[in-house]
Formats: C-alpha cells, structure tokens, sequence
C-alpha cells in the first residue's frame, strides 16, 4: 500500500484519534481547566513519539506547557519547524452551541466541536501525517521540529522566553504551520500575510463610587456614557479610524498585488451570507478583500459597566470599562499605534472623569514573499490533496509566532490553512469540513514527502 492508499484506508482511526484530543476541554483562558490543559500537552507528546519523533519534551513554563519534538535523522535534508496550539478559547456561550462543545459531531460533512478548526484539528493533520510516513516508510523524510504551545489564544505569553532561551535549538530551514483558513471550500490556499495585533483595556472613572441615579442624576458624569461618546467617535461616517496618523506609512498594496486579491475566486455574496447581518461596513474606497486583509482596524471587543442583571436598578456607576483591539498591516509599528491611541482617547475624554489604558498584548504584522523552492512544494502537494491549484492569499487575524520567527530567522514561512470562512473560530459550532480534515492529510503527506526529495 502506498502512501496515499495508507492515509486513505485509516479514515476511521484518524477521526477517532482526533475525538480523543477534541474531549479535552483545553481552554487556555480558564484557570479550572489546569489539569485539562496538561492532559491535551501530554496527549500531544504522546502522539508525536508514536508518529516518529524520537525527542519528545513537555517544557513546563511560567504558565502553561508546550511540547517540543524533534527528529533530526536525515542528513543533508531540509530541517523544518512545525508549529501549531493545543489551547482552545473558551466555549462560552454554552447554549447556543447546536452539540456540546467537547462532544465531536459529524452534521453535514463537517465535523463539530471546539478546537476542530482553531487549531487542534489542523495540527492533528499533521500527526496523522507524519504517523502515515512512519508507518509506511519507516522514517521521516527530512529533519523535523515540532513546536505545540498551549497559551496561542491568550497570547503566546510564556513562547517569547522558550523561543529567546533557544535560539539555536529552533533553527529551521522554514516555519511549517497550519492555523489558518482557505479562501473557500474547494481553494486550497497558502497564506502569505497576517495582520499584527495590539489589545487594550480602558478603565473610565466617575464618581468616587456608585450613585442613586435619581439623587445625583442631571449634575454628574456618567462614566457609561462617556464611554459610549468616546467610542463613537473613534470612526468617521467612512468607516476610517479617526485616531490622528493612525494610517501614517501604511503600506499600499502595488497594482499587481491589488490585482491578484481582488480576482481571486472569492464571492462577496458568500461573505455576506456568512456574516448574516442586514449589511456591511468597512473603510470606504477599498474593496472587501482589501480591507479585511491589507487595512489595519480598531474594533471594539468587549464593553461593561453599571447593572446588567434582572430588572431594574436605578444606578449611576462609578466605572466603565471596555476592551478593544487595532489590526496592524505592514509599515505599521506597535509601539507607535500604543501612543497614537492612548493620546487621542486622552484627548477626547472630558476632563470630568479619570481613565487607565492598559496594554494586554502588542504584535507586528508579518507578510512575506513566497519565492523560495519550499512552496512549490507546498503548491504541488495541496493541489495532490485537493484536486485544485492552490491560491495564495493574505488573512486578516494574527499569530505572534509566525511574525517573530520570520523576524528572527528570517526563514519562509508556509502557512497551509485547513479552516474554512465559515468555520465559527471562537464561536459557538465551531467545525472543520471532513473534506479538509481529510484532503489536508493527504497534502501534508505530500508536502513533507516532497521536501524530502528536494
Ligand atoms: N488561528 C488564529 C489566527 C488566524 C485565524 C489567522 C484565521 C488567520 C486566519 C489564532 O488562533 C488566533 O485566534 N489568533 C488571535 C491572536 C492572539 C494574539 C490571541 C487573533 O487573531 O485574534
Ligand atoms: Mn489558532
Ligand atoms: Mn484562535
């Protein structure tokens, strides 16, 4: 049996392996699921020795661990870093999810659960990927290392020390990682850009505590409502973030570039389908590819405050808060952005009341050429998987990993995104297409293979 037909004939084992990893409510964000956390870093170790790597390493960290593999057993061939998460966000809210979210369901074609796109289910094609090698050649064909973190979807907090402590240890020929989508069912798709991100907090202060809304009503601050002005005007009626130089340097895309985003096989209409509101709003004078992958943002994430709870109560509270979040594209530096804002809403707030902006998390943005021999494979292989030629895009959500080893190595970095646009990341019913789950298998066998007779 070759590869393929191996790969083929272990549909079954394959789905029932990544229902095991799938149970284990891995959710970063939540201190209860310590032990769940540990369970999915070991299971991942476990499933790394079985496909191969002789080095298998659960590295403790200051918060949770990550597991380091490597094989380093085929002399004068590429060495590759994969990357990938085991950590998942939170499930929340329960309810609206159609089966439980740590109860994988097969509905449609798709298979449901969190972690199943984001990113548990892409990085479980690669084991079963590189497990098919194994099992059929009785090696692996390059150089191999394996980098599963379990702290992705809170911000790669504890990633910076392992990778700066080693350097020389993480030295790769290229980035391999798959936590990203494909521009539609059917497109395989090879993402070439990320936005960066920065995230903040904002704490209003009012009153020294709580007021009766009726007693102090008509002669106070409302920290809410000042929140609320604050927020309004932060956009323009062309949907342009108003922070002064917020755009400054940005970098334009070239025709040619601009030409290729905007004729890819991409339908406005499922774009609308899939995010189901009455209509769109995006920065005016860009097409809707543009400004999802190539314009930066400020989007209001999170906004609390006064009483939400049953019936009414007539309060005047002291706090408001909100978080929020900027998309970066290229050209445009963190730190910068951090002081543009915090200037401007310092600005814009009424001296009646204190603010405290805090900075939860800052990264760069990243965007590469994809030149390098490496993606040719990678092009041949998914189009092995797939059935179709590969595109090459650019996406809008960010991993700090890929911006900080491309900074560091200056490696290629291949992104080869299993997810779809409708996969539901970070929401309820989230899922991946078995088609996907499949098709990526069988193309990671390739790529890997392929780099192997380079
Ligand atoms: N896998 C996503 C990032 C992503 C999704 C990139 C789709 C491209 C397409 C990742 O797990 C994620 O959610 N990243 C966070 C950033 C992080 C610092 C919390 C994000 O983009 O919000
Ligand atoms: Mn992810
Ligand atoms: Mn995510």
């Amino acid at each position: 049996m070759n590869l393929t037909e191996y790969i083929e004939s272990k549909h079954e084992e394959h789905l029932n392996d990544l229902y095991e990893f799938l149970k284990i409510p891995s959710v970063s964000a939540q201190s209860e699921h310590k032990a769940d956390i540990e369970r999915a870093a070991r299971w991942t170790a476990d499933r790394l020795r079985g496909a191969g790597l002789d080095k298998v390493e659960i590295v403790p960290t200051k918060m949770h661990p990550l597991v380091y593999a490597e094989s380093l057993r085929a002399p004068g061939k590429p060495t590759v870093l994969f990357y990938g998460h085991y950590d998942v966000q939170p499930p929340e809210p329960l309810d609206l999810w159609t089966s439980p979210a740590f109860e994988p369901a097969i509905r449609g074609g798709n298979l449901y659960g969190r972690g199943t796109a984001d990113d548990k289910g892409q990085v479980h094609i690669h084991i079963r990927a590189l497990d098919a090698i194994q099992k059929t050649a009785g090696k692996l064909p390059i150089n191999l290392k394996v980098v599963i973190e379990g702290e992705e979807e809170v911000g790669s907090v504890s990633l910076w020390d392992f990778v700066n402590a080693n350097r020389a240890k993480l030295k790769a020929d290229a980035l391999v990682v798959s936590d990203t989508s494909m521009l539609a069912p059917g497109v395989p798709s090879i993402t070439y850009a990320l936005r960066g991100m920065n995230y903040y907090q904002l704490e209003v202060t009012g009153p020294a505590q709580d007021l009766h809304s009726g007693v102090f009503g008509g002669a106070v601050p409302n920290p809410i409502t000042i929140l609320c002005e604050l927020f309004a005007k932060l956009h323009d009626k062309n949907f342009r973030v108003t922070v002064p130089g917020f755009y400054g340097g940005v970098a334009t895309l070239s025709k040619a570039e601009r030409k290729a985003l905007n004729s890819l096989p991409w339908k406005a209409s499922e774009f609308r389908k899939t995010v189901g509101a009455p209509g769109l709003a995006g920065e005016k004078g860009f097409t809707i590819v543009e400004q999802l992958w190539a314009r930066p943002t400020l989007e209001l994430n999170g906004i609390w405050g006064g009483y939400t709870g049953e019936g009414a109560k007539t309060v005047i509270a002291s706090k408001a808060y909100a978080k929020f979040s900027t998309r970066l594209v290229p050209k445009q530096n963190p730190d910068k952005i951090t002081a543009l804002v915090e200037r401007h809403i310092r600005k814009l707030l009424p001296k009646t009341v204190k603010c405290k902006l805090e900075v939860l998390s800052k990264g760069k943005p990243w965007a590469a050429p994809y030149t390098h021999p490496f993606f040719e494979v990678a092009h041949r292989a998914l189009e092995k998987g797939f059935g179709k030629r590969a595109v090459f895009i650019r996406e809008g959500g960010s991993i700090p990993f890929v911006t900080q080893m491309y900074d560091t190595f200056k490696v290629p970095c291949i992104l080869l995104g299993f997810g779809l646009p409708d996969e539901n990341a970070h929401a309820p019913d989230e899922h991946i297409s078995l088609e996907n789950y499949f098709g990526g298998i069988q193309a990671v066998a390739q790529f890997y293979q392929g780099l192997g007779s380079l």
